[in-house]
């Protein structure tokens, strides 16, 4: 903020012994530092309490509509705590634009040191980033991105090549169906995530790209989930009483909305899993969150095109870097892995560069903290 100056940086453990009592809170720590500049008489704690400024951070999160985005929220929570000499305020936009706008006006009255900004959809952000670059902001966009008149309204980018991981996916289910020499035609229905995020119209693109490739390739029907499980198990539902079991293959956007539509598909009994000419219903997800990868490794999604959350780390080194007054890349994409247990596919090919495809374990999923 302009410019509070504080301490920080105790660990609890500390207070604990200083207190005699639990971990003490931030608050309770800034109330001892004005009373006497330190926790207590001991030479250890005064030793280890620094005069630092805390950076102010207004962070505009889309909401919580899937466990990927919880796990972005905590993620960016971690990186921007105190201990490491920030003051987030986070602010939740409950899947609406007006609100990211709204807190970013807010967080430009506060007079924050950078703006951190998930942005629900792509356009119409044009104003907001122009009153930010105005008071001197630095914006950094993540995960999804923004189209703008001018790229200069915003200080730099960092998210997932969504396009490529419809590609990733669609180059995966070409080669699976030639392995297991498939050729009749596959009726595809489509969970798609909110309408008009880049999430969205690049796992659509690629999808639809691929439909119009393979002529067997059949796309009944194309719906928005958006983002939740419980609006995917709504559209499979749907899809079901109207396509019934023609329905051969559903490309869901996210995990949330691919858990919506097992579940659905389970209480209509019919069968998940690759056995296509079985008349098992295949499920191709993306995110690759832990619930997803189990599901993954019990064949009910048979390929899971990971998206990271874990942006916390990312953009906490940018922000230090801009505040330490160096350049920064003005664009990255981040690298993301492929899961299945159909792992004879080995690895695939798109616009020329040859990804390959994990393998899922337990212990894989174990250590997935999301
Ligand atoms: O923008 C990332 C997407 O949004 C993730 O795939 C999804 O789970 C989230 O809600």
């Amino acid at each position: 903020m302009k410019k509070k100056i504080i301490s920080i940086c105790m660990p609890c453990i500390l207070g604990m012994v200083l207190l005699g009592g639990g971990c003490v809170s931030f608050r309770e720590k800034m109330d001892l530092i004005k009373q006497g500049g330190h926790y207590g008489d001991s030479d250890y704690a005064e030793k280890n309490l620094e005069e630092e400024e805390l950076i102010t951070v207004g962070f505009s999160q889309i909401g919580s509509e899937s466990d990927w985005r919880m796990a972005c929220t905590q993620s960016v929570q971690e990186a921007f705590s105190a201990e490491n000499g920030f003051n987030l305020i986070y602010h939740d936009a409950q899947q609406k634009q007006e609100n990211e706008i709204k807190a970013i006006r807010e967080f430009i009255d506060q007079g924050v040191d950078y703006i951190i900004l998930d942005p629900i959809t792509e356009k119409g952000w044009d104003s907001a980033l122009k009153e930010a670059k105005e008071a001197g902001i630095p914006v950094i966009i993540f995960d999804r991105d923004v189209d703008v008149s001018d790229e200069n309204l915003y200080t730099a980018w960092i998210g997932s090549d969504f396009l490529l991981e419809g590609r990733k996916t669609c180059a995966w289910l070409k080669k699976y169906l030639d392995q297991i020499s498939y050729e009749g035609n596959l009726n595809i229905v489509h969970i798609q995530g909110t309408e008009d995020a880049t999430a969205q119209i690049g796992r659509s693109e690629a999808l639809e790209e691929a439909v119009k490739t393979y002529k067997n390739w059949n796309l009944l029907d194309q719906e928005s989930g958006e983002f939740t499980t419980a609006k995917g198990k709504e559209i499979m539902e749907e899809m079901l009483e109207n396509y019934g079991s023609s329905i051969q293959l559903v490309y869901c956007e996210n995990d949330n909305m691919a858990y919506g539509a097992i579940e659905a598909l389970e209480e209509h009994g019919i069968q998940i899993g690759s056995g296509l000419s079985r008349g098992e219903v295949m499920v191709l997800s993306f995110d690759a969150t832990k619930r997803g990868l189990q599901l993954a490794l019990n064949g009910k999604i048979a390929m899971d095109t990971e998206c990271s959350p874990l942006y916390g780390p990312k953009l906490l080194a940018m922000i230090q870097a801009l505040k330490a007054g160096e350049e920064i890349e003005k664009r990255t994409c981040v690298e993301e892995n492929q899961f299945s247990i159909f792992n004879q596919v080995g690895s695939i090919n798109v616009d020329g560069i040859t990804y390959g495809i994990s393998n899922i374990s337990p212990e894989l999923i174990e250590e997935r903290s999301y």
